[in-house]
């Protein structure tokens, strides 16, 4: 074999997670030097994803970064993304635990996205893709999220009566959250007008986001963990653990229902506790109350942001916003409303998302992974344990792959079989491999539905006379690349 044997590095000090430490001494990818101790951390500023793409052009596709304790590999390319999703996909499946989810989410241990790829992930991910992402589970859910899209566009014909501005992120948000909560468990969890358990719900999820992804000194010098010198782990356990207490209300109130032998609701979480049944090891009320937590953090405010995104793209390029329109209406018709697997048909519409989700990943850096062996890549040799960090925004934006990268182009997906499915390597939204997203077929509807509802049944404009080149086009960084400043625009109903 051409692998060396693992004795040939050095060990990680402590247990056998904890990545391994070691200053430019062995064959590994090129990168800045960096200071004693901190390494590279202040070279990369609040933006990493963008900071480490300009690095990029300076080290190449494939180099490491010395981040605290750290020895980072940052991918930055679609041929480098290629080789490692094509041939070392298993050997750098597993992730890098943040604090924030070691430290807040108590049962972190049965956690889809964080755990590694064993039989507890893969009961888990079937229980998904059986009962959640099959297309016909969809088909038979689909009218529970067209009565949150119905509320939506209630909601927003009353503003639009008052010439008030709606803010887009939070409107695809409570939507999207209503369309999950009664995709699991038939209940809205949010009213537009805006509740406390609504509010609660919004901010639980937002902090979990902003918490997991944040650049926390506990990961990168693992000693302060116990110090958790930024309060990360304090926010994130408050968090996770008031959706906890939430899901497991939920569950205990599906479970008394069960037993009184009414009729059953049919919706995802009784398909859980029935499967539940044939899999207690690996499938028990604990695995299903953290799916339902994991199902909300992953699959809220990622359809929400994309929305805010491709609303922004929309109205700076109002000859694209109105070729959209015309494709709706002419598919729409005369029927009012359209099946969701109709809405996937609609080529400009997924044109649109497409190009908003390469424009705008909503996770720069995917989810955090790192490698379970030493790993030979492009010649070099990665140790075990190492994070390896797919810079996916700046492979959507390189040159060598897209032409005129920055453009807003829906059309370039015109005459290309690019699709989500992580096998076209420079356009990696929801990643790629084993680990990719379980929640596309589900994505896909919510946004489709949602953007459609938009556009065909309102015209949009900009508050106080704003001109489009003053929108903010700034993200802000984290697991959850967000815009940095809400986009607020005035409805007119079209009739
Ligand atoms: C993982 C993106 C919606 C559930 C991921 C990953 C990305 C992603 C980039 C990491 C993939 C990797 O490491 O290679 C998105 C985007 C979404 C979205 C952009 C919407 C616009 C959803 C929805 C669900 C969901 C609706 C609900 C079913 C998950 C879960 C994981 C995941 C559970 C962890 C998978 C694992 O580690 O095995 N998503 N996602 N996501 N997503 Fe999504």
């Amino acid at each position: 074999s051409t692998t060396p044997k693992a004795e040939a590095f050095p060990a990680g000090k402590g247990n056998e997670d904890t990545p391994p430490c070691f200053y430019g001494k062995r064959k590994l990818p090129p990168g800045p030097n960096g200071l004693p101790f901190l390494g590279n951390l202040l070279q990369i500023g609040p933006k990493p994803h963008r900071s480490l793409a300009k690095l990029a052009e300076q080290y190449g596709p494939l180099f490491t970064i010395q981040l605290g304790r750290h020895t980072n590999v940052v991918v930055s390319s679609a041929e480098m993304a290629e080789e490692i999703f094509r041939k070392h996909d298993a050997e750098c499946s597993t992730r890098f635990l943040p604090d924030a989810v070691a430290g807040g989410l108590i049962n972190h241990d049965v956690s889809m996205p964080w755990i590694s790829t064993g039989d507890q992930w893969r009961t888990i991910r079937r229980a998904l893709s059986t009962y959640l992402t099959n297309p016909n589970k969809l088909d038979k859910l689909q009218g529970l999220r067209l009565k949150s899209v119905t509320q939506m566009v209630e909601h927003v014909k009353e503003i639009s009566k008052t010439g008030q501005v709606v803010n887009i992120g939070n409107l695809a948000f409570i939507t999207a959250l209503n369309q999950m909560s009664n995709t699991c468990f038939s209940e809205d969890v949010a009213h537009f007008n805006s509740d406390p358990d609504g509010t609660e719900f919004e901010h639980a999820v937002k902090t979990i986001m902003k918490v997991d992804g944040k650049m926390n000194l506990a990961d990168f010098f693992p000693w302060l963990k116990y110090f958790d010198p930024q309060g990360i782990r304090r926010d994130a356990k408050a968090a996770y653990s008031w959706l906890d207490q939430l899901c497991e209300k939920f569950i205990n109130k599906r479970l008394r229902h069960r037993e009184s032998n009414c009729p059953p609701h049919g919706d995802l979480l009784d398909s859980f506790l029935d499967f539940q049944q044939e899999n207690e090891v690996y499938f028990g009320v604990r695995q299903i109350k953290v799916l339902l937590m994991d199902l909300f953090i992953a699959g809220t405010d990622t359809n929400a942001t994309t929305i805010e995104w491709t609303m922004t793209e929309l109205i700076l390029n109002p000859d694209i916003m109105q070729k959209l329109r015309e494709e709706l209406n002419k598919r729409i018709g005369g029927e009012g409303s359209l099946e969701e697997a109709e809405i996937l048909e609609i080529p400009y519409l997924q044109f649109v998302l497409k190009e908003s989700m390469r424009l705008h990943l909503v996770s720069p850096f995917l989810l955090p992974r790192k490698t379970m062996t030493n790993v030979k890549l492009n010649g070099y040799i990665i140790p075990k344990n190492t994070p390896v960090m797919i810079n996916a925004w700046a492979i959507a934006r390189d040159s060598d792959s897209w032409q005129n990268p920055t453009k807003f182009t829906p059309e370039r997906f015109l005459s290309s079989e690019i699709e989500y499915k992580g096998q076209n390597f420079s356009f990696l939204p929801f990643g790629s491999g084993r680990r990719i997203c379980p929640g596309i077929r589900l994505a896909e509807r919510v946004m489709g539905l949602i953007l459609m509802s938009l556009v065909s049944q309102f015209d949009w404009k900009l508050p106080n006379n704003m001109l489009p080149k003053d929108v903010d086009m700034d993200d802000t960084f984290g697991v959850l690349s967000q815009k940095a400043t809400p986009l607020l625009l005035i409805p007119t109903t079209i009739n």
